[in-house]
């Protein structure tokens, strides 16, 4: 046993830097594979080996914002790169990995999809155009996968945007026979339940705030917390995953990964300026912390 078990290799080594470099490691991101977010990546594996069928089955990442979907949709995507076949010296892309646009506009996402892929087009290109150079492409890169984050944003508009946007993707579906996997808020899951023929397409995968119930949710909280504290270079541990702080950090973070880490970056960099050892009490109280939850209703008081 070292003095500095309660660290990771990377967090220890940095232990001796300065206050700044310390706490910009603290602020980098950094991911942690929690159990939910492993076992959404084994579902994604499942989905890009899948062989190419007449229905291809895709996938629907549903979640409240800010808990982690981007993050595990990026870690999957960096498991299949870009690069060169050897053969025909061409680009073989198996994800296409894009944000949908703001709006539910079919020429503004088939430029998104150009432009992930850098294939040069014509703004003034007819929509077909573009779909085909974005099919062709997608076929000639040997893609296995489209990944569309936000997707709320082009199937939860008006009724017949939505519409006309559940058809092209269905289409994209069918020509390429490749999954297609959305990423998206609440808004998404009732979007496509609009049209049962692609609500029957689109597997759900939800991805749920942290719960603090009973003793099954909070230990896979403590481990989470747990977790994240190994990789804050504080020179003696501060038990974050125990009582009390357990509690406050379930009852500030809303059950919210993107809330969780954020905090935990706060204490640990006020520790660090203020050459504390580890978090403690103290630390707490010097933050003054409100859930997000919370900081509307008190913005709405102070005016
Ligand atoms: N696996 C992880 N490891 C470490 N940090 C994470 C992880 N997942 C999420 N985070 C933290 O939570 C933040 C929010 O995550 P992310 O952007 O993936 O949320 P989201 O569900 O896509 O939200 P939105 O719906 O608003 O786009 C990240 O910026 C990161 O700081
Ligand atoms: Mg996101």
């Amino acid at each position: 046993m070292s003095k500095y078990d309660h660290l990771l290799d990377k967090a220890f080594d940095i232990l001796s830097a300065s206050k700044e470099e310390r706490i910009r490691y603290v602020n980098e991101d950094k991911w942690i594979g929690y159990p939910r977010a492993q076992q959404i990546l084994e579902r994604l594996e499942d989905f890009i080996s899948y062989p190419q069928v007449e229905r291809m089955p895709n996938l629907l990442i549903v979640g409240d914002s800010n808990n982690g979907k981007t993050q595990i949709l990026k870690r999957f995507a960096e498991r299949y790169p870009m690069s060169i076949d050897e053969d025909t010296y061409t680009n073989v892309q198996p994800i296409v990995f894009i944000s949908a646009p703001a709006k539910p506009d079919e020429n503004a996402f088939l430029i998104r999809l150009l432009e992930e892929m850098i294939i040069p087009y014509a703004k003034n290109d007819s929509l077909e155009v573009k779909r085909q150079m974005a099919i062709r492409a997608m076929q000639t890169r040997k893609t296995r996968m489209l990944i569309i984050d936000e997707i709320q944003h082009i199937i939860a508009g008006s009724y017949n945007a939505q519409k006309g946007f559940l058809n092209s993707i269905k289409d994209l579906s069918n020509t390429l026979k490749i999954p297609i996997i959305g990423a998206g808020i609440e808004d998404a899951f009732h979007a496509i339940q609009v049209d049962s023929q692609l609500a029957n397409r689109f597997q759900v995968e939800v991805l749920e705030r942290w719960k603090f119930e009973n003793k099954g949710d909070r230990v896979k909280f403590a481990q989470l917390i747990a977790s994240i504290e190994t990789r804050l270079p504080l020179q003696e541990p501060s038990y974050l995953y125990k009582k009390p702080y357990i509690e406050q950090l379930h009852y500030l973070s809303d059950g919210l990964i993107g809330e969780v880490v954020l905090i935990m970056k706060q204490l640990a960099t006020y520790a660090i300026k203020h050459d504390l050892p580890c978090i403690d009490d103290s630390v707490f109280g010097e933050l003054n912390l409100v859930p997000a939850s919370k900081r509307k209703e008190l913005l709405k008081r102070m005016r």
